[in-house]
């Protein structure tokens, strides 16, 4: 009979919740996100970090938690799909993939939402043009959409990001 893998104990913060899981040290983080944690919205497809659809974002940045290991994010803060709307309020991206119909099956939707949200946090949405916001997208795959919908969302959500923090007396706030 085949020994039980030991667990781990890591602590990391989602969504702005402290949480302490006990995992397999090789568990994905997708898996805790999904099973132990109970947040679906991350999806998962390929499992080999070539689609996108799995993305979560580790201290602001992009990651595929299909291979990126639960341990791996211990410390550290995770935004899933789940922590963009606020209060039960969307966040400026989701409005705009709403308004601009950037979704059909919305499988890859989570990781495209967690991708711009990224972008638009970033430098590069302020210095970029939009062939930048198509390279920084580009590792996000979408099967049904055709991609100009989503990329019409995200330069829609820049320029309210834009205008919002031009307006007199604005301060630069998060963008979704
Ligand atoms: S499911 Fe993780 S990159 Fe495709
Ligand atoms: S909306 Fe179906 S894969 Fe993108």
């Amino acid at each position: 009979m085949a020994e039980p893998i030991p667990q781990i104990s890591v602590a990391l913060t989602v969504n702005s919740t402290a949480e302490v899981v006990e995992v397999e040290p090789s568990e994905s983080l997708s898996y805790t996100l999904r099973n132990r944690l109970g947040l679906t919205g991350t999806k998962l497809s390929c499992d080999v970090q070539a689609c996108g659809a799995c993305t979560v974002l580790v201290e602001g940045l992009p990651r595929s938690s299909c291979t990126f290991l639960t341990y791996e994010a211990r410390d550290r803060d995770v935004l899933t799909v789940e922590g963009l709307a606020r209060d039960g309020v969307l966040g400026p991206v989701q409005e705009a993939f709403i308004a601009d119909s950037a979704f059909q099956c919305g499988f890859c939707t989570p990781g495209m939402l967690l991708t711009a949200h990224a972008y638009l946090e970033g430098e590069a949405s302020a210095e970029g043009d939009d062939d930048d916001l198509i390279e920084y997208m580009s590792g996000n795959l979408c099967r049904c959409t055709g991609y100009l919908p989503i990329v019409a969302a995200i330069l829609r959500a820049r320029k309210a990001r834009a205008l919002e923090t031009s307006a007199p007396g604005a301060t630069a706030g998060p963008a979704d």
